[in-house]
């Protein structure tokens, strides 16, 4: 596949499914890693390597069927971030008694709509059979959670494959762990829409850290179709226009174009993540609106709330601030917002769900508002 110029990088997670001491799955990663690396390039992939052994999952331990999305533990959440922000998954796997490892299986289970529409490909390795029947034991289980297998495979015969725990595999094989990169990635792409596609109700809810304070489900979208997720790096670029175009009336009301929101880059709103916990909402794959939220002490400071402009006055930056609020820790006395002096659509809304301008600090020309829990 070409690159195309601008477009989102396919995220390939490569997962390494046995997790025994002196395994070989590793070893069996570096190789795939290695000689697919120029196909990943050619891709346009970052690929994130999941070794199930690092990953350390106990056996699922969640009170709740996957698919709510309400998790409790922080192991979960943790595995839940990371699969959601793969596009695609490479599969790491022996085959144990003619099926898939238990720790496959069980990391599979952890989770539901993160897995969705998303290819999936396998990277084999056994005796005589070359992991095959574990393989096909996993298709059966994953297309249960509309993830699409791939027809490229590779299936390395340890006695034909492996010297002294190194892999060497011969050039078949090498073709082989190209053509899974190149499909995977290509399936990636085409079924991009339907991830972005889908509506609120089918995807889980982001997961927030374990000391929220209040229900972390998302309010009923105002809007059909609104996909509320966690800032991913493919937002980067769509965010930045977004909050231009949004800050464009608030120059205007403000009469100032002294706003740091317009004069941010990609750079900026990509270093948000090192201190802000952002939520992006698309729609139809579009990115229509935008939050951001942090802790300062018992503080829970929001920002950045923008709704695309013609999208405006439906409810969307309500409900997602009513989202954000949610989000706060247990130990939240006060939620606090900035806005333009003379931005009276946004004093409005804040007003309308409880918070008052206060006199504490503000940026010159802004005006803080804040509510108590
Ligand atoms: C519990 C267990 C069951 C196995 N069952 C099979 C099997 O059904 N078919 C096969 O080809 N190899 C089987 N093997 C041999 C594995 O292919 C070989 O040990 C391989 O290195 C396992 O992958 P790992 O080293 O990453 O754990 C089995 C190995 C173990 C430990």
């Amino acid at each position: 596949m070409s690159k195309t110029l601008g477009s989102a990088r396919i995220r390939v997670m490569v997962i390494i499914a046995s997790t025994r001491p002196g395994r070989l799955g590793p070893a069996v990663a570096d190789w795939f890693v290695d000689v697919s690396r120029e196909s990943a390039e050619h891709a346009n992939a970052v690929l994130d390597v999941a070794d199930l052994a690092e990953v350390g999952l106990p056996l699922l331990d969640e009170p709740e069927h996957p698919s709510s999305g309400r998790y409790v533990h922080e192991h979960t959440k943790a595995w839940s971030r990371r699969v959601a922000a793969a596009d695609a998954f490479v599969v790491v796997t022996p085959e144990y008694n003619y099926a898939m490892p238990a720790a496959l299986k069980n990391a599979i289970d952890f989770l539901y709509q993160e897995w969705a529409w998303k290819p999936v490909g396998f990277v084999s390795y056994g005796n005589t059979s070359a992991g095959t029947r574990g393989v096909q034991m996993t298709k059966q289980v994953v297309t249960t959670l509309k993830m699409v297998p791939i027809g490229a495979t590779v299936a390395l015969r340890i006695a034909d494959s492996v010297e002294n725990g190194i892999v060497r595999a011969n050039e078949s094989a090498v073709e082989s762990a190209r053509d899974v990169m190149l499909e995977v990635t290509r399936v990636a792409e085409a079924l991009r829409p339907l991830r972005e596609q889908g509506t609120g109700a089918d995807l889980p809810d982001p997961q927030p850290s374990s000391d929220v304070r209040a229900s972390t489900t998302i309010g009923e979208p105002p809007v059909p179709g609104l996909v509320l997720a966690a800032m991913r790096d493919s937002d980067w670029a769509e965010l930045l226009v977004l909050q231009r175009c949004c800050w464009v009336q608030e120059a205007l009301s403000n009469d100032t174009l002294d706003l740091p929101a317009l004069h941010e880059t990609v750079a900026d709103v990509a270093a948000w993540d090192r201190t802000w916990q952002v939520w992006c909402v698309r729609r139809e794959g579009r990115l229509v609106a935008a939050v951001r939220a942090r802790a300062e002490g018992t503080v829970w400071e929001i920002g950045r709330l923008m709704v695309a402009p013609d999208l405006a006055g439906q409810g969307i930056g309500r409900w997602l601030l009513d989202y954000a609020e949610r989000q706060a820790p247990q130990r939240t006395t006060t939620w606090s917002v900035f806005t333009g002096q003379r931005s009276d659509r946004n004093i409005a809304l804040y007003k309308s769900v409880g918070y008052t301008v206060t006199r504490g600090p503000a940026p010159e020309g802004a005006v803080a508002l804040t509510k108590s829990a």
